[in-house]
Protein backbone atom coordinates (compact mmCIF):
# COMPACT_ATOMS: atom_id res chain seq x y z
CA UNK A 1 0.00 0.00 0.00
CA UNK A 2 1.26 3.38 -1.04
CA UNK A 3 2.83 5.39 2.40
CA UNK A 4 0.51 8.22 2.59
CA UNK A 5 -2.39 6.05 2.82
CA UNK A 6 -1.17 5.24 6.64
CA UNK A 7 -4.32 7.14 8.58
CA UNK A 8 -4.82 7.79 12.16
CA UNK A 9 -8.21 9.00 13.43
CA UNK A 10 -8.04 12.75 15.15
CA UNK A 11 -9.42 10.82 17.79
CA UNK A 12 -6.54 8.46 18.67
CA UNK A 13 -4.14 12.01 17.97
CA UNK A 14 -6.52 14.09 20.55
CA UNK A 15 -6.58 16.72 17.35
CA UNK A 16 -9.09 19.45 17.91
CA UNK A 17 -11.16 21.05 14.63
CA UNK A 18 -11.61 24.02 13.13
CA UNK A 19 -14.23 23.59 10.45
CA UNK A 20 -17.16 25.18 11.09
CA UNK A 21 -21.24 25.09 9.60
CA UNK A 22 -20.71 28.66 8.46
CA UNK A 23 -17.72 27.35 6.27
CA UNK A 24 -19.85 25.28 4.26
CA UNK A 25 -22.21 28.08 3.27
CA UNK A 26 -25.72 29.71 3.98
CA UNK A 27 -27.41 27.42 0.91
CA UNK A 28 -25.85 23.64 2.16
CA UNK A 29 -28.42 21.48 3.09
CA UNK A 30 -28.07 19.84 6.42
CA UNK A 31 -29.96 16.71 7.47
CA UNK A 32 -30.22 13.57 9.16
CA UNK A 33 -30.88 10.10 6.68
CA UNK A 34 -33.21 7.15 7.67
CA UNK A 35 -35.46 4.57 5.81
CA UNK A 36 -38.19 3.13 6.33
CA UNK A 37 -37.56 -0.60 6.53
CA UNK A 38 -34.85 -0.16 9.03
CA UNK A 39 -37.19 2.31 11.65
CA UNK A 40 -40.73 2.04 11.17
CA UNK A 41 -41.81 -1.26 12.46
CA UNK A 42 -45.32 -1.82 12.11
CA UNK A 43 -44.88 -4.54 9.04
CA UNK A 44 -48.51 -5.27 8.54
CA UNK A 45 -50.59 -2.00 10.07
CA UNK A 46 -53.44 -0.18 8.13
CA UNK A 47 -53.20 -2.99 5.83
CA UNK A 48 -49.28 -2.86 4.71
CA UNK A 49 -48.19 -5.78 2.41
CA UNK A 50 -45.38 -7.75 2.85
CA UNK A 51 -41.92 -6.64 1.31
CA UNK A 52 -38.50 -8.94 0.81
CA UNK A 53 -37.04 -7.60 4.11
CA UNK A 54 -40.07 -8.77 6.06
CA UNK A 55 -39.41 -12.05 4.45
CA UNK A 56 -36.06 -12.50 4.45
CA UNK A 57 -35.83 -11.60 8.33
CA UNK A 58 -37.93 -14.78 8.93
CA UNK A 59 -35.36 -16.97 7.52
CA UNK A 60 -33.22 -18.73 9.66
CA UNK A 61 -29.26 -17.35 9.80
CA UNK A 62 -30.25 -14.38 7.43
CA UNK A 63 -29.80 -11.64 9.46
CA UNK A 64 -27.07 -11.45 13.18
CA UNK A 65 -28.95 -12.85 16.32
CA UNK A 66 -32.27 -13.75 14.11
CA UNK A 67 -32.81 -10.25 14.83
CA UNK A 68 -36.29 -8.84 13.39
CA UNK A 69 -37.53 -5.43 12.14
CA UNK A 70 -40.76 -5.87 13.30
CA UNK A 71 -40.67 -3.06 15.81
CA UNK A 72 -37.76 -1.50 14.65
CA UNK A 73 -37.66 1.83 15.85
CA UNK A 74 -41.46 1.93 16.22
CA UNK A 75 -41.16 4.95 13.98
CA UNK A 76 -44.52 4.50 12.34
CA UNK A 77 -46.25 4.94 16.39
CA UNK A 78 -43.08 7.77 17.00
CA UNK A 79 -42.33 9.83 14.30
CA UNK A 80 -44.09 12.84 15.65
CA UNK A 81 -41.20 12.47 18.96
CA UNK A 82 -38.56 11.92 16.41
CA UNK A 83 -39.37 14.53 14.60
CA UNK A 84 -39.34 17.09 16.73
CA UNK A 85 -35.83 15.39 17.98
CA UNK A 86 -34.48 16.36 14.25
CA UNK A 87 -35.48 20.22 14.73
CA UNK A 88 -34.14 20.03 18.23
CA UNK A 89 -30.85 18.87 17.13
CA UNK A 90 -31.19 21.82 14.45
CA UNK A 91 -31.22 19.63 11.45
CA UNK A 92 -33.39 21.66 8.87
CA UNK A 93 -33.48 18.09 6.65
CA UNK A 94 -34.89 14.49 7.11
CA UNK A 95 -34.22 11.91 4.21
CA UNK A 96 -36.57 8.85 4.67
CA UNK A 97 -37.95 6.74 2.40
CA UNK A 98 -41.55 5.34 1.34
CA UNK A 99 -42.10 1.67 1.99
CA UNK A 100 -43.83 0.84 -1.46
CA UNK A 101 -45.94 -1.79 0.39
CA UNK A 102 -47.84 0.92 2.51
CA UNK A 103 -48.93 2.26 -0.50
CA UNK A 104 -49.35 -0.91 -2.81
CA UNK A 105 -49.48 -3.98 -0.29
CA UNK A 106 -48.90 -6.15 -3.85
CA UNK A 107 -46.95 -3.74 -5.89
CA UNK A 108 -49.03 -2.59 -8.15
CA UNK A 109 -52.90 -2.12 -8.52
CA UNK A 110 -55.10 -0.67 -6.17
CA UNK A 111 -53.47 2.04 -3.54
CA UNK A 112 -54.25 1.48 0.10
CA UNK A 113 -55.19 4.69 1.47
CA UNK A 114 -54.00 4.06 4.70
CA UNK A 115 -50.71 3.68 4.20
CA UNK A 116 -50.95 6.82 2.16
CA UNK A 117 -52.34 8.77 4.90
CA UNK A 118 -49.66 7.94 6.98
CA UNK A 119 -46.84 9.57 4.63
CA UNK A 120 -49.11 12.43 4.40
CA UNK A 121 -49.26 12.85 8.12
CA UNK A 122 -45.59 12.60 8.60
CA UNK A 123 -44.75 14.59 5.67
CA UNK A 124 -47.20 17.66 7.20
CA UNK A 125 -45.26 16.82 10.88
CA UNK A 126 -42.47 17.75 9.15
CA UNK A 127 -43.27 20.83 7.44
CA UNK A 128 -44.50 21.99 10.73
CA UNK A 129 -41.49 21.52 12.60
CA UNK A 130 -39.46 23.30 10.29
CA UNK A 131 -38.09 20.26 8.82
CA UNK A 132 -37.49 19.40 5.23
CA UNK A 133 -38.56 16.09 3.73
CA UNK A 134 -36.26 14.66 1.31
CA UNK A 135 -38.04 11.40 -0.06
CA UNK A 136 -36.38 8.14 -1.12
CA UNK A 137 -38.33 6.64 -3.85
CA UNK A 138 -37.10 2.97 -3.07
CA UNK A 139 -34.76 2.05 -0.11
CA UNK A 140 -34.61 -2.01 -0.57
CA UNK A 141 -37.85 -3.13 0.41
CA UNK A 142 -39.06 -4.60 -2.70
CA UNK A 143 -43.18 -5.83 -2.35
CA UNK A 144 -42.97 -9.41 -1.96
CA UNK A 145 -45.70 -9.85 -4.51
CA UNK A 146 -43.25 -8.61 -7.32
CA UNK A 147 -40.32 -10.76 -6.12
CA UNK A 148 -42.25 -13.64 -6.96
CA UNK A 149 -43.10 -12.19 -10.33
CA UNK A 150 -39.01 -12.16 -10.70
CA UNK A 151 -38.63 -8.27 -8.87
CA UNK A 152 -35.55 -6.94 -10.47
CA UNK A 153 -34.72 -9.54 -12.50
CA UNK A 154 -37.91 -9.01 -14.56
CA UNK A 155 -38.32 -5.94 -16.93
CA UNK A 156 -41.98 -5.42 -16.48
CA UNK A 157 -40.29 -3.77 -12.49
CA UNK A 158 -39.98 -0.67 -14.97
CA UNK A 159 -43.57 -0.06 -15.81
CA UNK A 160 -44.68 -1.55 -12.05
CA UNK A 161 -41.93 1.03 -10.63
CA UNK A 162 -42.94 3.71 -12.97
CA UNK A 163 -46.25 3.20 -11.83
CA UNK A 164 -45.82 3.52 -7.96
CA UNK A 165 -43.26 6.77 -7.86
CA UNK A 166 -46.26 8.19 -10.62
CA UNK A 167 -48.85 7.30 -7.87
CA UNK A 168 -46.38 8.62 -4.87
CA UNK A 169 -45.19 11.80 -6.15
CA UNK A 170 -48.86 12.93 -8.08
CA UNK A 171 -50.10 12.61 -4.40
CA UNK A 172 -47.01 14.03 -2.17
CA UNK A 173 -45.41 16.52 -4.87
CA UNK A 174 -47.31 19.73 -3.71
CA UNK A 175 -45.31 19.03 -0.31
CA UNK A 176 -42.21 17.45 -0.72
CA UNK A 177 -39.86 19.04 -3.77
CA UNK A 178 -36.41 16.95 -2.90
CA UNK A 179 -36.62 13.58 -4.32
CA UNK A 180 -34.13 10.65 -4.26
CA UNK A 181 -35.16 8.18 -6.85
CA UNK A 182 -33.27 5.10 -5.47
CA UNK A 183 -31.10 4.24 -2.47
CA UNK A 184 -27.74 2.54 -3.62
CA UNK A 185 -28.75 0.04 -6.38
CA UNK A 186 -24.97 -1.43 -6.38
CA UNK A 187 -25.61 -2.78 -2.82
CA UNK A 188 -29.23 -4.06 -3.59
CA UNK A 189 -28.70 -5.49 -6.59
CA UNK A 190 -25.01 -6.95 -5.88
CA UNK A 191 -25.77 -8.31 -2.06
CA UNK A 192 -29.56 -9.46 -3.16
CA UNK A 193 -29.12 -10.65 -6.56
CA UNK A 194 -25.33 -11.74 -6.43
CA UNK A 195 -23.89 -12.69 -3.39
CA UNK A 196 -27.21 -13.79 -1.00
CA UNK A 197 -26.38 -11.90 1.66
CA UNK A 198 -29.44 -9.14 1.73
CA UNK A 199 -32.81 -9.68 0.40
CA UNK A 200 -34.38 -11.47 -1.79
CA UNK A 201 -31.17 -14.02 -1.19
CA UNK A 202 -30.19 -14.73 -4.99
CA UNK A 203 -27.09 -15.45 -5.89
CA UNK A 204 -25.10 -15.61 -9.74
CA UNK A 205 -24.47 -13.42 -12.47
CA UNK A 206 -27.62 -14.42 -14.36
CA UNK A 207 -29.41 -12.67 -11.51
CA UNK A 208 -27.14 -9.54 -11.07
CA UNK A 209 -27.08 -8.72 -14.71
CA UNK A 210 -30.61 -7.76 -15.43
CA UNK A 211 -31.41 -6.46 -11.88
CA UNK A 212 -28.50 -3.79 -12.68
CA UNK A 213 -30.08 -3.37 -16.00
CA UNK A 214 -33.51 -2.85 -14.95
CA UNK A 215 -32.53 -1.08 -11.79
CA UNK A 216 -31.03 1.99 -14.19
CA UNK A 217 -33.68 2.25 -16.19
CA UNK A 218 -35.78 2.19 -13.12
CA UNK A 219 -33.69 5.47 -12.13
CA UNK A 220 -34.16 7.45 -15.63
CA UNK A 221 -37.25 6.61 -15.38
CA UNK A 222 -38.43 7.57 -12.13
CA UNK A 223 -36.47 10.82 -12.55
CA UNK A 224 -38.40 11.70 -15.73
CA UNK A 225 -41.68 11.04 -13.76
CA UNK A 226 -41.00 13.09 -10.78
CA UNK A 227 -39.98 15.91 -13.21
CA UNK A 228 -43.09 15.81 -14.97
CA UNK A 229 -45.43 15.59 -11.89
CA UNK A 230 -43.83 17.92 -9.04
CA UNK A 231 -43.39 21.70 -9.90
CA UNK A 232 -40.00 23.14 -8.31
CA UNK A 233 -38.50 19.88 -7.78
CA UNK A 234 -35.07 19.09 -7.15
CA UNK A 235 -34.31 15.10 -8.37
CA UNK A 236 -31.70 12.62 -7.38
CA UNK A 237 -30.56 9.22 -7.10
CA UNK A 238 -28.32 8.26 -4.55
CA UNK A 239 -24.68 5.59 -5.36
CA UNK A 240 -22.51 3.65 -2.61
CA UNK A 241 -19.03 4.53 -3.27
CA UNK A 242 -15.98 3.57 -2.02
CA UNK A 243 -12.42 4.75 -3.22
CA UNK A 244 -10.38 1.65 -4.33
CA UNK A 245 -6.61 1.10 -3.67
CA UNK A 246 -4.48 -1.63 -4.65
CA UNK A 247 -2.91 -3.63 -1.80
CA UNK A 248 0.80 -4.06 -3.33
CA UNK A 249 2.12 -1.64 -6.16
CA UNK A 250 2.00 -4.58 -8.62
CA UNK A 251 0.42 -4.55 -12.09
CA UNK A 252 -2.00 -7.19 -10.93
CA UNK A 253 -2.83 -5.53 -7.77
CA UNK A 254 -3.67 -2.17 -9.48
CA UNK A 255 -5.74 -3.54 -12.44
CA UNK A 256 -7.57 -5.41 -9.22
CA UNK A 257 -8.21 -2.12 -7.86
CA UNK A 258 -9.26 -0.35 -11.38
CA UNK A 259 -11.76 -3.26 -11.98
CA UNK A 260 -13.20 -2.66 -8.14
CA UNK A 261 -13.47 0.70 -8.99
CA UNK A 262 -15.83 -0.46 -11.82
CA UNK A 263 -17.99 -1.70 -10.16
CA UNK A 264 -17.89 0.21 -7.45
CA UNK A 265 -17.90 3.69 -8.32
CA UNK A 266 -18.78 3.57 -11.73
CA UNK A 267 -21.62 0.84 -13.28
CA UNK A 268 -24.75 3.06 -12.17
CA UNK A 269 -23.59 6.99 -12.13
CA UNK A 270 -21.91 6.27 -15.97
CA UNK A 271 -24.97 4.91 -17.93
CA UNK A 272 -26.96 7.83 -16.55
CA UNK A 273 -24.71 10.25 -18.00
CA UNK A 274 -25.12 8.80 -21.43
CA UNK A 275 -21.68 7.10 -20.87
CA UNK A 276 -23.70 3.27 -20.98
CA UNK A 277 -22.00 0.63 -18.86
CA UNK A 278 -18.67 0.66 -18.17
CA UNK A 279 -17.80 -3.29 -19.77
CA UNK A 280 -15.21 -1.63 -22.11
CA UNK A 281 -13.24 -1.47 -18.52
CA UNK A 282 -14.32 -4.67 -17.07
CA UNK A 283 -15.46 -7.12 -19.76
CA UNK A 284 -17.27 -9.18 -17.53
CA UNK A 285 -19.86 -6.52 -17.17
CA UNK A 286 -20.92 -7.13 -20.99
CA UNK A 287 -23.16 -9.74 -19.47
CA UNK A 288 -25.24 -6.79 -18.79
CA UNK A 289 -25.69 -5.74 -21.94
CA UNK A 290 -27.58 -9.04 -22.86
CA UNK A 291 -30.49 -7.45 -21.04
CA UNK A 292 -30.67 -4.36 -23.27
CA UNK A 293 -33.26 -3.85 -25.51
CA UNK A 294 -33.03 -1.79 -28.94
CA UNK A 295 -33.30 1.65 -27.78
CA UNK A 296 -32.43 1.13 -23.70
CA UNK A 297 -29.43 3.01 -24.68
CA UNK A 298 -31.40 6.28 -25.23
CA UNK A 299 -33.54 5.95 -21.90
CA UNK A 300 -30.69 5.07 -19.77
CA UNK A 301 -29.73 9.11 -19.47
CA UNK A 302 -31.10 11.08 -16.86
CA UNK A 303 -30.41 15.33 -15.99
CA UNK A 304 -30.39 14.72 -11.91
CA UNK A 305 -30.52 17.92 -10.25
CA UNK A 306 -27.97 16.33 -8.31
CA UNK A 307 -26.06 12.80 -7.36
CA UNK A 308 -26.25 12.00 -3.47
CA UNK A 309 -22.96 10.06 -2.74
CA UNK A 310 -22.97 7.49 0.26
CA UNK A 311 -19.46 6.88 1.68
CA UNK A 312 -18.31 5.04 4.65
CA UNK A 313 -14.52 4.06 4.16
CA UNK A 314 -12.45 2.87 1.15
CA UNK A 315 -11.30 -0.81 0.20
CA UNK A 316 -8.10 -1.97 -0.57
CA UNK A 317 -8.12 -4.51 -3.13
CA UNK A 318 -5.99 -7.42 -4.12
CA UNK A 319 -5.67 -10.00 -7.26
CA UNK A 320 -6.84 -12.97 -6.57
CA UNK A 321 -7.19 -16.16 -8.92
CA UNK A 322 -10.10 -17.85 -6.35
CA UNK A 323 -12.43 -15.33 -6.77
CA UNK A 324 -15.16 -16.13 -9.38
CA UNK A 325 -15.76 -12.53 -10.12
CA UNK A 326 -12.76 -10.34 -11.67
CA UNK A 327 -10.23 -12.01 -9.47
CA UNK A 328 -10.33 -9.57 -7.28
CA UNK A 329 -10.57 -9.34 -3.70
CA UNK A 330 -11.07 -7.30 -0.38
CA UNK A 331 -8.29 -7.23 1.66
CA UNK A 332 -9.96 -6.76 5.20
CA UNK A 333 -9.26 -3.54 7.55
CA UNK A 334 -8.83 -6.41 10.26
CA UNK A 335 -6.03 -8.04 8.28
CA UNK A 336 -4.42 -4.70 7.72
CA UNK A 337 -4.57 -3.53 10.95
CA UNK A 338 -5.99 0.04 10.65
CA UNK A 339 -8.61 1.25 13.15
CA UNK A 340 -12.05 0.14 12.21
CA UNK A 341 -15.76 0.70 13.00
CA UNK A 342 -18.22 -1.68 14.56
CA UNK A 343 -18.91 -2.86 10.86
CA UNK A 344 -15.40 -4.02 10.88
CA UNK A 345 -15.02 -0.45 8.37
CA UNK A 346 -11.67 1.08 8.22
CA UNK A 347 -11.88 4.71 9.65
CA UNK A 348 -10.50 6.62 6.48
CA UNK A 349 -12.31 10.07 6.25
CA UNK A 350 -10.30 11.14 3.11
CA UNK A 351 -12.50 8.57 1.41
CA UNK A 352 -15.28 10.81 1.42
CA UNK A 353 -12.90 13.60 -0.15
CA UNK A 354 -11.45 10.85 -2.82
CA UNK A 355 -15.44 10.47 -3.69
CA UNK A 356 -16.33 13.55 -4.17
CA UNK A 357 -13.81 14.40 -6.50
CA UNK A 358 -14.09 11.26 -8.62
CA UNK A 359 -17.94 12.20 -8.73
CA UNK A 360 -17.34 15.74 -9.23
CA UNK A 361 -14.89 15.07 -11.95
CA UNK A 362 -17.78 13.49 -14.26
CA UNK A 363 -18.95 16.44 -16.86
CA UNK A 364 -22.66 16.07 -16.41
CA UNK A 365 -22.87 15.99 -12.22
CA UNK A 366 -24.44 19.20 -11.50
CA UNK A 367 -24.08 19.17 -7.80
CA UNK A 368 -23.40 16.54 -4.99
CA UNK A 369 -25.10 16.00 -1.96
CA UNK A 370 -23.33 13.90 0.57
CA UNK A 371 -26.84 12.04 1.17
CA UNK A 372 -24.69 9.28 3.81
CA UNK A 373 -22.19 8.85 6.33
CA UNK A 374 -21.37 8.10 9.62
CA UNK A 375 -20.13 5.52 11.68
CA UNK A 376 -21.28 2.53 14.11
CA UNK A 377 -19.64 2.29 16.86
CA UNK A 378 -20.17 0.38 20.49
CA UNK A 379 -21.89 3.13 22.86
CA UNK A 380 -21.20 3.10 26.27
CA UNK A 381 -24.19 4.50 28.75
CA UNK A 382 -23.13 6.29 32.23
CA UNK A 383 -25.44 7.73 34.17
CA UNK A 384 -27.84 7.73 31.15
CA UNK A 385 -25.67 9.49 29.15
CA UNK A 386 -23.99 8.26 25.70
CA UNK A 387 -20.75 8.90 25.49
CA UNK A 388 -19.78 8.42 21.61
CA UNK A 389 -16.76 10.29 21.15
CA UNK A 390 -15.35 7.99 18.31
CA UNK A 391 -18.46 8.73 16.13
CA UNK A 392 -18.09 12.97 16.86
CA UNK A 393 -14.49 12.64 15.79
CA UNK A 394 -15.23 10.44 13.00
CA UNK A 395 -18.34 12.77 11.57
CA UNK A 396 -16.05 15.89 12.34
CA UNK A 397 -13.45 14.50 10.26
CA UNK A 398 -15.39 13.62 7.17
CA UNK A 399 -16.80 17.11 7.38
CA UNK A 400 -13.49 18.32 7.17
CA UNK A 401 -12.55 16.44 4.47
CA UNK A 402 -16.05 17.65 2.56
CA UNK A 403 -14.59 21.40 3.20
CA UNK A 404 -11.46 20.27 1.49
CA UNK A 405 -13.11 19.18 -1.42
CA UNK A 406 -15.31 22.17 -1.33
CA UNK A 407 -12.49 24.39 -0.97
CA UNK A 408 -10.85 22.66 -4.14
CA UNK A 409 -13.97 23.20 -5.93
CA UNK A 410 -16.85 20.71 -5.76
CA UNK A 411 -20.00 21.51 -5.74
CA UNK A 412 -21.45 19.48 -2.84
CA UNK A 413 -24.33 20.94 -1.44
CA UNK A 414 -25.21 19.39 1.40
CA UNK A 415 -24.49 16.16 4.08
CA UNK A 416 -26.98 13.92 5.65
CA UNK A 417 -25.39 12.11 8.71
CA UNK A 418 -25.90 8.66 8.75
CA UNK A 419 -28.10 8.27 11.02
CA UNK A 420 -30.49 9.65 13.39
CA UNK A 421 -31.81 6.51 15.16
CA UNK A 422 -29.99 3.46 16.27
CA UNK A 423 -32.00 0.84 14.12
CA UNK A 424 -32.21 -2.39 12.15
CA UNK A 425 -28.98 -2.53 10.12
CA UNK A 426 -30.28 -5.09 7.69
CA UNK A 427 -28.48 -8.38 7.80
CA UNK A 428 -26.21 -7.03 11.01
CA UNK A 429 -29.41 -6.85 13.11
CA UNK A 430 -29.43 -4.47 15.86
CA UNK A 431 -25.90 -4.74 16.78
CA UNK A 432 -24.08 -1.80 14.81
CA UNK A 433 -25.73 1.42 16.03
CA UNK A 434 -24.73 4.41 14.20
CA UNK A 435 -27.20 6.95 15.62
CA UNK A 436 -27.10 10.46 16.92
CA UNK A 437 -29.57 8.94 19.23
CA UNK A 438 -29.04 5.40 21.58
CA UNK A 439 -32.43 3.60 21.29
CA UNK A 440 -33.06 1.11 23.54
CA UNK A 441 -35.15 -1.27 21.18
CA UNK A 442 -37.03 -3.55 24.01
CA UNK A 443 -38.43 -0.27 25.32
CA UNK A 444 -37.92 2.31 22.60
CA UNK A 445 -36.16 4.93 25.28
CA UNK A 446 -34.27 7.23 23.43
CA UNK A 447 -31.15 8.77 24.91
CA UNK A 448 -29.29 11.82 22.89
CA UNK A 449 -25.84 10.80 22.44
CA UNK A 450 -22.57 13.14 22.81
CA UNK A 451 -22.49 13.37 19.22
CA UNK A 452 -26.00 14.20 18.92
CA UNK A 453 -25.63 17.48 21.65
CA UNK A 454 -22.14 18.09 19.47
CA UNK A 455 -24.21 18.25 16.39
CA UNK A 456 -26.49 20.47 17.95
CA UNK A 457 -24.01 22.99 18.66
CA UNK A 458 -21.93 23.11 15.07
CA UNK A 459 -25.30 23.57 13.46
CA UNK A 460 -27.00 26.20 16.19
CA UNK A 461 -26.91 30.22 15.12
C1 LIG B 1 -26.00 2.13 3.58
C2 LIG B 1 -27.51 1.99 3.54
C3 LIG B 1 -28.19 2.38 4.83
C4 LIG B 1 -27.41 1.94 6.04
C5 LIG B 1 -25.97 2.35 5.94
C6 LIG B 1 -25.12 1.98 7.14
O1 LIG B 1 -25.42 1.27 2.66
O2 LIG B 1 -28.03 2.79 2.52
O3 LIG B 1 -29.49 1.88 4.81
O4 LIG B 1 -27.56 0.60 6.24
O5 LIG B 1 -25.40 1.79 4.80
Amino acid sequence: MRKEDSYLPGYLLGESYTVTREDFGDDFHWGVASCAFQTEGSPTSDGKGVSIWDRFTTKKRAILNGDKANYACDFYNLYRDDIQRINYLNFKAFRTSIAWTRILPTGRGLINTKGLDYYDRMIDFCLKCDVDPWLTLYHWDLPQALQDRGGWKNRDIISWFSDYVDKVTRKYGDRVKNWMVLNEPLVFTALGYLLGIHAPGLRGLSNFFPAVHHATMCQAAGGKIIRSNVKHSYIGTTFSCAPTFPYKETVRSLNAAKRADVVLNRLYIEPVLGMGYPSEDFKLLQGIESYMKAGDDLLLPFDFDFIGIQNYTREVITFSITQPYGWMKQVRACDRRVPVTEMGWEVYPPSIYLALKQFSNYEGVKAIIVTENGAAFKDTIENGKVYDKQRQSFIMENLEQIWRAKKEGVNVKGYFCWTLLDNFEWAEGFKPRFGLIHVNHKTQERIIKESGYWFKDFLSN
